[in-house]
Order: C-alpha cells, then structure tokens, then sequence
C-alpha cells in the first residue's frame, strides 16, 4: 500500500512517519514537506529520523514539496502521477498555535488547507482511507469534569477556547462532503505531552508548560482538576494501529481514559525531587492569576492575598530577572490553564477494544523519562508561540 502523509516534520507528524515507515505492508510513503526545494524538503525528513536515530529508507519515503496555504495545491498535488496510486491519506498538519494573533492563518491552513487536500483526495481511485488527526478537545469549554465519549462530538453549538480546536472540528464535520463514509477514519488525541521512552521526545509542544510549572513553583490552577494526557509514542503506535487493522467504529479517542489520567498535582509532585534547589510547587487558586500580573507590574499594593507567598515572590525575583517577563509567560500559559480546569477525560474504550496495545502509562509515570529534556526547553519561546 502507498501511503500520503502532511505534517511529517510536526510532533506527531515525525513519530507517525517513523512508525509507519517500520510497517512492510507500507511500500511508499509521500509526505506533503514545506520547503524550497526537493532536497530541502529531503533534509528535514532525514531530520526526523536522524532526531532519535531511527532507520531511514530513502526508497520509502518520499518528499512532495507544498504548502496546505496555497490555493493551488489541489492542482500540485494532481500534477504529481506518482501520488495516483495512493491507498491511504493521513492528514496530520495543522496549525496547533492556541495564539489569537494566528487566527486568520489557523483558518486558512486547517479549513482552506483541508479543503485542497479533499478536493485531491476525492478523485483518487485506489483511496481505501482518508485518515483525518483531529482533537478530542473539539468539545469546546461547555463540558466540564466528565468523561467524555467520541460520539458526544462534532457538537456545531460547541463554544471553543480558542480558534485552533474550532476549526479543527470544522474540518471533521467537512470530511462527509468530499468522501463517502466507509472512507473516513477520524482519530482524535487527547493531550499529547513528552515520549514514554527514554528520548528526547521530537518537540516542546505542551511539554513547555510542563517546564514552565517547574521554573515557577507557584501555579495558579485546580491541582487536582483532571487531565488526559498521553505520550506521543503512544499515539503513533496506536494510530498507525487502527489504520491498518479491522475497526469497528468510525472515530477513535486516542486517550488516556479514566484509568490513565493524571493532574496537575501528581506530575509536579513526580518532577519536584529532582530540583531540590526550587520551593516545592505551590497551586493557588486562579482568581490569583490577576494578582499575579500586578505583582509583575510592581503594582504590590494590588497583590493581596497573593502576598502571603512571600517564599515563592522572593523566589520569582531571583529567577525573572525583570518581573514583566512574567506577563510573558502567562499569556502563552492562560489557555492552558483553561484547559486544565475543565477537567475532561476522554473515554478510550473503542480504542483498547480494537487495537492490541496495552492501556497508557498514566503522564506522572512516563514523565520522568523526560527530565533532562525539561531543563534545556525554552520556556519564553513556549509562551510567545503558545
Ligand atoms: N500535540 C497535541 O497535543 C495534539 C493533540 C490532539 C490533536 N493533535 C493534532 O495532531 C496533529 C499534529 O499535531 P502536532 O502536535 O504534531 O503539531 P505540530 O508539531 O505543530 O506539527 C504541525 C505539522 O503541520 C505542518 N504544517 C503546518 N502548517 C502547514 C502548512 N501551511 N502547510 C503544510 N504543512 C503545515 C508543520 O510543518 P512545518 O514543520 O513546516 O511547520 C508540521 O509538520 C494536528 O492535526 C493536531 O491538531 C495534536
């Protein structure tokens, strides 16, 4: 079978292609590569590999130069008669950026984006599956401390934190326009953070915060507000699973579920031995947050209550440098303090029923696995381009 990848150079995107790429009931797989040239492209494939020293085929893997943001992709991607025999697409590109100042490109890239993949797609007479990477958080904010199960979404009534789980619901709901039903596979991770494996995980994506809450130590967020989050590696395995086994349903959760899942508390508490030199974390409570941002203004007669952690202000003083850079780091932190406390699970139930990988390790148990990784990430990088 001849396989069709975008976002190979993404978090995901590389696992996916790794793993893939160890299938032999794969022969080629096309990634769709931003880049200037072939070879550039080439480069940042072999990048992929190079990362965790993973076995490259240069017979297997393929680069397509294009962008999901130019309109005349449809007639790119037509153009290339190789990609005529295509049997599978797994679409995993997109824009994740959770910043507003990005709303007009997340749109473009993962509505308009889609759209020109769809419009290729459909013609492509060999396509037994148009595997589509959504999120489970397409729930939006309405649903709170539950568990939540696949048929539950797309809700079109849904109210969205941010742009980017918007129109990555929008582009589920478009699937049924361009391909009939029995060709749609929609996955939809959860949170993914970090590698279960002893690696330096392929990004920072969401990892950041994690580092972030450890420079801090003062953290206004429900500790005990329940998370999904599972390792990359994992999600990989268990995609590339569903893809090629008999499934039983056509939308998966790809989640930690009940039994796997984690918060705040346990996975600070997991880290915290480790930099003993730090105050041990601290939660408070979210109305604090504001607080927080006075403090770093130096407006200290607006601070408060916030005053009484005097232990951990002493400590941000020697840490910052200048306390505004604070502002900084709660802006890109903000949403993922929303995220946080709505306490979603996401039932995986359909996915342990269909594929044979074991449950996941819960996020407080994998993590340690990446806390040498967790010092060298750049947290203000993080924030900037949350
Ligand atoms: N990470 C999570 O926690 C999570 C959770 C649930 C679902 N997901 C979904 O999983 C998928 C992969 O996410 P990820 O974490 O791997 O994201 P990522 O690390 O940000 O990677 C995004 C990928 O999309 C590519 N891309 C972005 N804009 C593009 C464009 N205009 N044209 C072509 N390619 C473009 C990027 O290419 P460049 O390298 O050129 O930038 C990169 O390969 C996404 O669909 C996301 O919605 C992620």
């Amino acid at each position: 079978m001849n396989l069709f990848l975008t976002g190979a150079t993404g978090f995901l995107g590389g696992e996916l292609l790794v793993t893939l790429s160890k299938r032999s009931d794969i022969k080629k797989i096309y990634c769709l590569v931003r880049a200037k040239s072939v070879d550039e492209a080439n480069k940042r494939l072999i990048h992929v590999f190079d990362l965790h020293g993973d076995f490259y085929q240069p017979e297997k893997i393929i680069p397509i130069v294009g962008n999901l943001s130019d309109d005349d992709l449809t007639s790119t991607l037509n153009s290339h008669k190789e990609l005529h025999s295509i049997n599978l697409i797994v679409h995993s590109a997109a824009n994740t950026s959770f910043s507003k100042n990005c709303d007009d490109l997340i749109k473009k890239v993962n509505i308009n984006g889609l759209e020109n993949i769809l419009n290729w797609a459909k013609d492509l007479k060999h396509l037994n599956t148009f595997l589509y990477i959504g999120t489970a958080t397409i729930c939006g904010k309405d649903i709170k401390n539950k568990v939540i199960r696949e048929e539950e979404s797309p809700n079109s009534n849904a109210h969205h934190l941010v742009t980017y789980t918007y129109t990555k619901m929008i582009g589920e709901m478009m699937l049924s326009k361009y391909l009939p039903e029995e060709k749609i596979l929609v996955v939809r991770p959860s949170i993914i953070m970090g590698d279960s494996k002893n690696k330096i995980p392929r990004s920072s994506v969401i990892l950041w915060t994690l580092a972030a809450f450890n420079y801090l130590r003062l953290i206004p967020v429900n500790p005990l507000s329940k998370i999904d989050i599972i390792p990359v590696d994992y999600a990989a395995e268990a995609i590339t699973d569903l893809l090629l086994v008999k499934r039983n349903y056509d939308v998966y959760h790809i989640s930690a579920g009940v039994d796997s899942s984690t918060n705040s508390e346990l996975c600070t508490r997991k880290i915290e031995s480790y930099f003993p030199e730090k105050p041990a974390h601290q939660f408070v409570n979210r109305k604090l947050a504001n607080n927080m941002r006075f403090w770093a203004k130096g407006r200290m007669e607006d601070i408060g209550e916030l005053a009484k952690y005097d232990k951990h202000l002493h400590y941000w003083e020697s840490i910052l440098g200048e306390k505004s850079r604070l502002r900084i780091l709660f802006a890109g932190l903000e949403p993922y303090f929303d995220f946080i406390e709505l306490g979603q699970i996401f039932d995986n139930s359909r996915l342990l029923h269909d594929v044979s990988l074991p449950k996941p390790k819960p996020a407080h148990e994998y993590i340690i696995n990446n806390i040498e990784f967790l010092e060298s990430i750049d947290i203000y990088e993080g924030a900037l381009d949350p």
